[in-house]
């Protein structure tokens, strides 16, 4: 076999290289714990790589590479040329996030592949290897071959999952960006996928394939190219190419993460791990906490945005919810529909927003100083209708409005159908692009850059995908990116019973989302309409849960900034039941995902940073259940004071969403817990140390 020394050589010698047979060439690389086993090659000129957990297969030989317009690309008569090893071991703090420590525990394989016809060129794939999966991407350094600018318009890599794995999935390159309906079914029938994408192969693997460090590139969906077997597909710009970039350029990660049960999906680091460091330095100005807001009234339709007669931001109303949140210990309050742009059809003006100036009824420095008096303070809010051209022409300004006033967290919006992003080209052409689009991708950066300037945090709604930037850019807390509760008031149909034990398995392991929890008032649609033209939602539309599920949401869905969605009056109704969202934290020390299976429940139990007590919440499907959770996050047989808000024993989505119990009980650190779960119910604990 040719040394790689002797095969670099040779390589360099050729600029123009032909036809040479080259012995096949494996290498492999394990995990640190020995179970996963990563397989790269180059068998008949082709780049490829294979993955097994346990010895079972996880992904089929796969193949790897990148085509370009204007330059020879990387498909065929391709050789290893060279290979480096690394191992690595550290831990690292997050500022904020579901566990304060993180262990970066991989071992690295960087494969160079070279061409061996037309202009010598050469492109390195870097694999790293964790215990819960496998990260890798391209890296394409500076080279003879690939000067000037570079577009790319096809990756290649291909993950060979089979026909027959059971998948839950979201489509891509649908109207609703990523606001749909989890599908589940066998992966021969998915035909175009948004990441993260869950798959259990018949031998019990749990694979969840996904992409991290999505910067200065276009986001992946998995497109199939056969039954079973997906391609990375590169959402294109406006000009029909996927990525403009020069060299040296190197490709997000792309993430395969690997368990033997579904709970092991969510306890794995792999997609934070494969970002960069915090780039911001100080940032100690980014808090995480719950907030409340002037927004589920609209969604409702109690209130509107523009200023019609029933304008949810104005004073009055916003004191109410200043009052409230000084009172019962909230940080924020959002409050949507405050400047001037929202009369009429927003949807299809994003054009007229203006980001400084407030409607008559909203006077936001005597609003701020109020809040700043009692301990709280206003959250931002900017919808753009996906008018990014308006946006960003307004963004500085807005941000410094904000920060004149004391606001440190802003929510963004890009209500627009997926293409439809206006943007005008460097010749003052309007153009449309996707929400995941290059674009798109550099807009979100563009923002949080700018936001950081201000010391201020973003929350973004309608956004590109998580891709675990939170780590570089610790301001960027928080996102929507799949069906949050607003279904529920106006979806056609609302979210499911099974959806949070799906988005749990799928959605979550991307990162943080703002799905604002909390619903008290079960039958929104159920109450009169305030006026003839405000119809609230239809005969369905209610979250299809128990109460003590909304409830285990806050600790099932991780959001840093973490909301009390309901109106103020529904949670005084409460109280009691109020009491466990006052105590849970929006700030971890450590989560565990206990137990569960995709898409029928599943068991989180996290740790407060400020307290130090553990919270635990459990939901389910439309199946009641009766779960033993093991309690082996808490100290070994020490007694805890458990405060537990379950379903009561007839409670049931559909027809007695209200039955709950609470109750303290006595408990001992590693013992199991029984816990009966109604249909599309759910428990939420609170754990204290005697
Ligand atoms: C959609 C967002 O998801 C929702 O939270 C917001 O209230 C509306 N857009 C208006 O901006
Ligand atoms: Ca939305």
């Amino acid at each position: 076999m040719l040394g790689i020394w002797t095969k670099l050589v040779a390589l360099a010698m050729l600029a123009f290289a032909v036809a040479m047979p080259l012995k096949a060439e494996e290498l492999t690389a394990t995990s640190p714990d020995g179970r996963i086993v990563l397989t790269v090659s180059d068998g008949g000129g082709h780049a490829a790589y294979s993955i097994s957990h346990d010895g079972n297969e996880a992904i089929r030989s796969s193949r790897l590479g990148m085509l370009f317009n204007d330059h020879h690309g990387f498909e065929d008569s391709l050789a290893i040329a060279g290979s480096t090893t690394a191992s690595h071991d550290a831990t690292w703090e997050q500022p904020w996030g579901e566990r304060r420590m993180v262990r970066d525990h991989h071992k690295e394989l960087a494969v160079t592949f070279a061409a061996q016809e037309g202009p010598a060129r050469q492109i390195t794939v870097r694999f790293r290897v964790f215990d819960t999966g496998v990260g890798f991407r391209y890296e394409l350094n500076e080279q003879a071959a690939f000067q000037g600018p570079i577009a790319i318009t096809d990756e290649l890599t291909q993950f060979a999952i089979g026909a027959d794995a059971d998948t839950w999935w979201t489509p891509s390159r649908q109207f609703n960006r990523y606001e749909y309906i989890y599908r589940k079914g066998l992966a021969g029938t998915v035909d175009d996928a948004h990441t993260p994408v869950t798959f259990r192969r018949q031998n019990g693997v749990h694979i969840s394939i996904h992409e991290a460090a999505l910067v200065d590139f276009s986001a992946m969906s998995l497109l199939a190219a056969r039954p079973g077997d997906f391609e990375a597909q590169l959402r294109a710009g406006s000009d029909g190419v996927k990525v403009h970039t020069t060299a040296p350029f190197k490709s997000p990660w792309r993430t395969i993460q690997i368990a033997s049960d579904a709970v092991g999906l969510i306890n794995s680091d792999i997609i934070l791990n494969l970002n960069e460091p915090n780039k911001l330095g100080d940032v100690s100005w980014v808090e995480p906490g719950k907030y409340v807001g002037v927004w589920w009234e609209m969604h409702i339709r109690d209130r509107t945005w523009g200023n019609d007669g029933i304008h949810g931001a104005n004073n009055t109303d916003v004191i109410r919810h200043i009052d409230f949140a000084a009172e019962h210990g909230f940080k924020g309050v959002l409050v949507e529909g405050w400047n001037i742009g929202w009369d009429g059809d927003w949807f299809n003006n994003g054009a007229l927003f203006s980001f400084t100036e407030t409607y008559d009824d909203f006077d936001l420095p005597m609003l701020s100083e109020y809040a700043a008096e009692r301990g709280v303070r206003l959250i931002g809010h900017h919808e753009t209708s996906g008018n990014v051209a308006n946006y960003e022409a307004q963004m500085a300004d807005g941000f410094a409005l904000y920060q004149e006033n004391g606001i440190r967290e802003v929510k963004t919006g890009y209500v627009a159908d997926a293409g439809d992003i206006v943007r005008y080209d460097e010749n003052g052409v309007k153009q449309y692009e996707w929400h995941d689009s290059q674009f798109m991708v550099g807009h979100h950066l563009r923002v949080v850059e700018e936001a950081a300037k201000h010391r201020i945090s973003i929350n973004a709604h309608e956004p590109v995908k998580d891709t675990g930037l939170r780590r570089t850019y610790p301001n960027w807390m928080t996102r929507e990116g799949a069906r949050g509760m607003e279904f529920n008031a106006w979806g056609t149909p609302p979210n499911p019973p099974e959806h949070i034990s799906i988005l749990a398995y799928t959605r979550m392991l991307s990162g943080p989302m703002d799905f604002t929890p909390g619903i008290f008032d079960l039958r929104p649609n159920e109450k009169p309409p305030l006026r003839p033209d405000m119809q609230r939602g239809g005969a369905d539309n209610r979250p299809q849960t128990t109460l003590a599920k909304q409830l285990a949401l806050y600790v099932v869905l991780y959001s840093p900034l973490q909301m009390a969605a309901d109106l103020p009056e529904n949670y005084e109704a409460r109280m009691d039941a109020f009491q466990f969202i006052k105590d849970v934290e929006a700030d971890w020390e450590e989560s565990v995902a206990v137990s569960g299976e995709v898409g029928e429940y599943v068991a989180i139990a996290r740790k407060g940073r400020a307290g130090g007590e553990w919270f635990l919440g459990a939901v389910t499907d439309e199946e009641e259940r009766e779960l033993s959770i093991p309690l082996s996050f808490l100290d070994e047989g020490k007694s805890y004071t458990a405060q537990v808000y379950r379903d009561g024993t007839h409670a049931h989505w559909d027809h007695n969403p209200y039955d709950i119990v609470i109750e303290e009980i006595e408990i001992t650190g590693g013992d199991d817990m029984t816990a009966l779960l109604a249909s599309s119910g759910g428990i939420a604990v609170r754990f204290i140390a005697k």
